[in-house]
């Protein structure tokens, strides 16, 4: 799957910024509080647009403190996923069956130097684990190549039946990064800069894909 992040689009015309990525998989949407992340974007007003304006699934990625009073919103309002941060609360297991309770998919999300083993036993919570490639706050920076291990290392235990998760990367995807990751056993790809950076972010979407299957092909 393809998410491309609206991060990188103009704020000023999501409604057609959204129409420009008809085709992908999910909508990625940063919601950053400048007190998580040193960095603002939007919150549930925006998103509650964004969700009138497009029939893709919304995947809201919230860079937020307090995603235990925040996050159940974003799932009422409609999104599909709501993914919240493992940095950010006490209670991610509380949070998690809040989100799923509100009718969303609930995932979590780890920072590139979190590691990923405390969170093991409680993965089975969630239904996405939401893998930073980047520091979160900004778009347009360089991938992060060892964030790969956690998500080898959970893939090993999708495979095995151990888990059901859609392991999602997020961070400096592009046309020369998407294949490391994709032999890494990610399912789901975010990429901002590298898709509304293009001047046809529809066709960008589809050659993402296309690398992501040539992966999958050539691994059978
Ligand atoms: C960063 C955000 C990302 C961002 C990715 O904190 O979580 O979703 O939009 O941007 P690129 O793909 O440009 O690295
Ligand atoms: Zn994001």
């Amino acid at each position: 799957m393809i998410a491309p992040s609206i991060l990188s689009a103009d704020f000023a015309n999501l409604a057609s910024e959204l129409k420009a990525i008809e085709g992908s998989d999910w909508v990625h949407v940063d919601v950053m509080d400048n007190h998580f992340v040193p960095n603002l974007t939007l919150g549930l007003p925006v998103v509650q647009s964004i969700l009138k304006a497009t029939d893709i699934p919304v995947d809201c990625h919230l860079m937020i403190e307090n995603p235990e009073r925040w996050a159940p919103g974003y799932a009422e309002a409609g999104a599909y996923n709501v993914t919240f941060h493992a940095e950010a609360t006490d209670n991610p297991i509380a949070v998690a069956r809040d989100i799923r309770a509100a009718g969303a998919k609930a995932g979590l999300s780890v920072k590139p130097n979190t590691p990923i083993e405390p969170y093991l036993e409680i993965l089975r919570e969630f239904d996405t684990l939401l893998v930073m490639s980047v520091e979160p706050g900004f778009g347009g920076q360089s991938f992060i190549a060892h964030v790969l291990d956690k998500a080898k290392q959970v893939r090993r235990l999708v495979d095995a039946g151990e888990l059901r998760l859609v392991v999602e990367i997020d961070g400096g995807i592009n046309m020369d990064t998407i294949e490391q990751a994709a032999e890494a056993g990610v399912d789901c790809f975010v990429a901002g800069s590298a898709v509304y950076g293009t001047a046809d972010p529809a066709a960008t979407v589809e050659a993402l894909r296309q690398k992501v299957i040539a992966v999958e092909r050539s691994a059978v």
